[in-house]
């Protein structure tokens, strides 16, 4: 006879996250039941093989092979999907959805590329869609974005939202180090993939920044709109550069709601060591967010790792089993909304490094091109480099991007530069 007050779920991929998950839910079912009222069980585990079960010494018998038998088990409430990647995770998680059972996922890829067509399907079937393990790990942002602000209009969102990246960008910055060496060290340990591309191109960071930026401006912002740029060509001479001037560098994710303009953007950015997010090292992710009544807020903690994403994937589990779900508040159409424009000549201060002939006249030329353009400089520095060359660094004042990178072209032109080393734009 079934009992009654057991709660039914189960996992589709049981890799890092999704056993992370289960962890959880083994060691706290009881602290979970005595606190929620709920008796939390993981029926069945869907992978390709049964080897990560046995390699976890989870009971073979919870094995499930088939998408259709998981999705035909009438006892299976809420399903967690933790396999990653948009296929077969989009038709796992609609064929979940549509035999009625919630969803909890931690794909942010899915969710930044598919929320607009996984959510209707969802609210069809009266099911719910959670995926606040798909953002900043156990970090409860997406929880706070969605139900913490209501009296609020938030202006911006500035995060550390990619671990792999703060962890390169603080060893280089602890250590002295060049970008290759710190990637190797964050490969050695697990935290960056064998192709790190989706994190160190910015990829993964402007996924998230897709589905925490629409919750927090009321509106669709497509994962494609957000300009992106990596941290592949910083150097470690940047970041020294950075230290002399008082800044830390990071990879920040920067979202901005003015009345119908929205700004999204991830870069590397100079962040002022007296910011609070220029303290947060290593794989650790913090979201940094404005409020017009609540002002500024910070979130901080570990943004990716078994248990922190785990935790955050129980709390969505438990939300499925206790609450009625929700939807979106805003037109979730995967298009920008037609009343909003996407700022793209933002307005940014920033750190121009330039290698010239080191003679006579060479920094006025640079300072005529900059002020010819508008853009004003708030420091200046030049040092010797090799032979009779010097390196040269501006700090701008604030100015618009395209004023910018037309100052950056026209001084590529000059026949005293020998390159343009590095431009990084300043918080
Ligand atoms: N690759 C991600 C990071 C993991 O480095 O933050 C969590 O999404």
């Amino acid at each position: 006879m079934k009992n009654k007050s057991v709660r039914n779920i189960a996992i589709m991929g049981l890799g890092t996250v999704g056993g992370g998950a289960y962890d959880i839910i083994a060691s706290n079912g009881d602290y979970i039941e005595r606190t929620q009222g709920l008796d939390v069980r993981v029926k069945r585990i869907l992978d390709r093989t049964d080897a990560p079960l046995r390699a976890r010494g989870i009971d073979p018998s919870l094995y499930c092979g088939s998408v259709d038998e998981l999705a035909a088990d009438k006892e299976i409430e809420v399903v967690v999907e933790t396999m990653g990647g948009v296929e077969p995770a989009k038709t796992f998680i609609t064929k979940m959805l549509e035999s009625g059972k919630s969803v909890v996922t931690a794909n942010k890829e899915l969710l930044a590329k598919f929320w607009h067509e996984l959510e209707p399907i969802a609210a069809a079937h009266g099911c719910g869609l959670f995926f606040e393990a798909s953002c900043v790990g156990g970090v409860p942002v997406i929880r706070a974005l969605g139900e913490s602000f209501q009296g609020d209009r938030v202006q911006s969102i500035c995060g550390i939202i990619n671990g792999t990246t703060n962890y390169i960008l603080s060893k280089m910055s602890s250590e002295n180090l060049g970008y290759a060496e710190a990637l190797g060290a964050a490969q050695s340990l697990g935290y960056a993939e064998a192709d790190p591309t989706s994190d160190v191109e910015g990829y993964d960071a402007a996924y998230k920044l897709s589905i925490l930026g629409s919750l927090a401006f009321h509106t669709c912002l497509p994962y494609g709109s957000i300009y992106r740029e990596g941290i592949t060509k910083v150097t470690a001479a940047d970041i020294k550069n950075a230290h002399d001037l008082g800044y830390e560098i990071k990879l920040l994710a920067i979202g901005k709601r003015d009345g119908n303009n929205v700004e999204a953007r991830v870069h590397p950015a100079f962040v002022p060591k007296n910011h609070p997010l220029a303290s947060v090292s290593g794989a650790y992710n913090a979201v940094y967010l404005n409020g017009d009544h609540v002002g500024d807020l910070m979130f901080y903690g570990a943004g990716a790792g078994a248990h922190p994403t785990g935790s955050a994937i129980v709390s969505d589990v438990i939300k499925a089993l206790s609450d009625k779900p929700r939807y979106c508040d805003f037109a979730n159409t995967g298009k920008l909304d037609k009343s909003v424009s996407l700022v793209g000549d933002f307005v940014s201060g920033y750190y121009l490094c330039v290698t010239v002939d080191d003679k006579a006249g060479v920094l006025s030329r640079l300072s005529t091109v900059l002020s010819d353009n508008g853009v004003s400089i708030k420091a200046a520095t030049q040092s010797p480099s090799d032979g009779d060359a010097a390196t040269v660094m501006f700090l701008t004042h604030r100015a618009r991007e395209h004023a910018v990178m037309q100052s950056l072209e026209a001084i590529g032109k000059l026949a005293s530069v020998r390159s343009v080393d590095s431009v990084i734009r300043v918080l």
